[in-house]
């Protein structure tokens, strides 16, 4: 395709699914009844969900077609072992776990690594890895490069670990009682929380010297490693001319094993793996997934589920799908900038986080303005985001027992994969073109009830200002969206 031309979707629709239409009253009740959390509207209730790219993609006809090859034997299934030869081709890791997504294999791994009372230290440490760790009794430490806190700031690997302050953190571990153990490192590629950002070739690779300097695990929180492998691609000298399997392969290859959820680059709806290459760990893993997950040939997914993953983890890798995926985001993101809203720069991978924190200054932290805003965008054009910041990350501190608020108050817009087409996401640029416009206008939330983790999923919300704010967030649009 000539670079001129527009960037059409490389696929042909084949089966649909009809959007429900509501308008702004309809959601106003919606958002009322569901305590201001967009993880308790349903479905229907939305237009564009942007919720998350975890599980939401569309199979391709191949992975459809693999799914009627499913063998779903509870032992040796030939499905299993399609899965484990291209997990093993893929990441070179020896043992593989199937589990049935990608917390289930962070929870076998931390539980099998001993995380209590020691530090696990990633660039960042994504929501649910953070809560299986200190559920474990684990601290679980962010170490990403400067830059990435700050959002205005280009940089072509934001996702990158600080080195400085990972040899300083790893040359005191274990020195007293402020400086316990190092468990493991993790990077997470790409960096999700902090951006949807990657991490480059070199600087996984001085991490991983790091850490086999000081005798401590190496593990790769791989959920993105396709859309990682293809910046390092674009970006990073001398890698333009190798193919995204062999960056992929060497990005594995640096690591002592690798968490994965397949419900984002798997291109499935469910799944995951954990991959290790020390047989004593994988032993106990395998007695873990025994008791909570299932027989290791299949580990809680059925026969087709292990086929979908197995084609999909071939697609993902294919340029034509990456470079789609990697220009519609950075579209949209300078769709939404253009828009007035401040993102995360550059845009990544499988998101636009934009910077409510910015966005909002009238709204301060623990009046959550990352909320206020993904409800706004909601009530304005049916748009379902989430919020990345102290709803999700705040709380009470397990450690210092001290309220944290979270360093950025993000919304993430997530692109589902094969989902969407561009003027589903021009509509969502104006919806929020609208929001943006009107900031002053929104009002802050306020937690009525929460649970003591992830309390995101679950808590009661109201505005600040009882009827007076509510009312606030139901201003009149000039333009209706829908
Ligand atoms: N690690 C990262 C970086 C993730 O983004 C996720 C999930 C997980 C681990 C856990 O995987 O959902 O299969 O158990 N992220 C989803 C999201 C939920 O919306 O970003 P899982």
């Amino acid at each position: 395709m000539a670079p001129s031309r527009t960037l059409f979707e490389p696929f042909r629709i084949k089966s649909v699914e009809p959007i429900r239409i509501t308008d702004r009253a309809e959601r106003a009740e919606i958002l009322d009844r569901a305590d201001w959390n967009l993880f308790k509207v349903r479905s229907e209730d939305v237009l564009i969900d942007l919720f998350t790219d975890s599980g939401t993609g569309a199979m391709s006809d191949g992975q459809w077609a693999a799914l009627q090859r499913g063998d779903e034997a509870y032992a040796g299934s030939r499905s299993w072992f399609r899965f484990e030869n291209r997990v093993r081709e893929l990441t070179g890791l020896p043992l593989i776990l199937p589990t049935h997504q990608g917390r289930a294999a962070e929870r076998i791994l931390f539980s099998c690594l001993g995380v209590a009372g020691k530090q696990v230290i990633n660039n960042t440490h994504f929501d649910t890895t953070r809560a299986n760790i200190e559920s474990l009794g684990g601290v679980a430490i962010d170490l990403a490069i400067p830059e990435a806190r700050q959002p205005g700031i280009d940089h072509p690997f934001k996702g990158n670990m600080d080195l400085g302050r990972l040899e300083q953190q790893l040359d005191r571990a274990g020195a007293d009682r402020s400086n316990p153990p190092v468990a493991a490192v993790m990077m997470t590629v790409t960096n999700n929380s902090g951006g949807g950002q990657p991490a480059s070739l070199a600087n996984l690779r001085a991490t991983a010297q790091l850490c086999h300097r000081h005798g401590v695990p190496f593990f790769l929180d791989a959920c993105r490693f396709a859309e990682n492998a293809y910046f390092i691609k674009l970006r990073e000298p001398g890698q333009g001319d190798r193919t995204v399997e062999s960056i992929a392969q060497e990005m594995f290859s640096l690591a002592s094993g690798a968490t994965f959820s397949a419900k984002k680059d798997g291109l499935a709806n469910i799944g995951g793996f954990l991959g290790l290459s020390d047989e004593f760990l994988a032993q106990r893993c395998k007695e873990l997934l025994l008791l909570t997950e299932g027989f290791p040939t299949y580990g809680g997914l059925a026969g087709r589920d292990l086929e979908a993953i197995a084609v999909g983890l071939t697609e993902v890798v294919e340029e034509n799908y990456l470079r789609h995926r990697v220009e519609t985001t950075r579209l949209f993101g300078r769709g939404l900038a253009a828009a007035g809203l401040p993102i995360i720069e550059p845009p990544g991978g499988h998101a636009i986080y934009v910077d409510a924190g910015t966005l909002l200054p009238h709204i301060p932290p623990h009046e959550l303005p990352g909320q206020a805003l993904a409800c706004a965008l909601y009530l304005e054009g049916g748009v379902r985001s989430v919020e990345i910041g102290t709803l999700m990350f705040g709380g009470i501190d397990p450690t210092t027992g001290l309220e944290r608020f979270a360093p950025l108050e993000l919304v993430r817009l997530a692109l589902p994969r094969r989902v969407y087409t561009r003027s589903h996401l021009d509509y969502v640029i104006e919806v929020a073109g609208e929001v943006a416009a009107k900031r002053f206008e929104i009002s802050g939330l306020r937690i009525v009830e929460q649970a003591d983790s992830l309390r995101h999923f679950t808590a009661r919300l109201e505005p600040v200002a009882g009827d007076d704010s509510r009312e606030m967030m139901q201003w009149e649009p000039e333009t209706v969206g829908v």
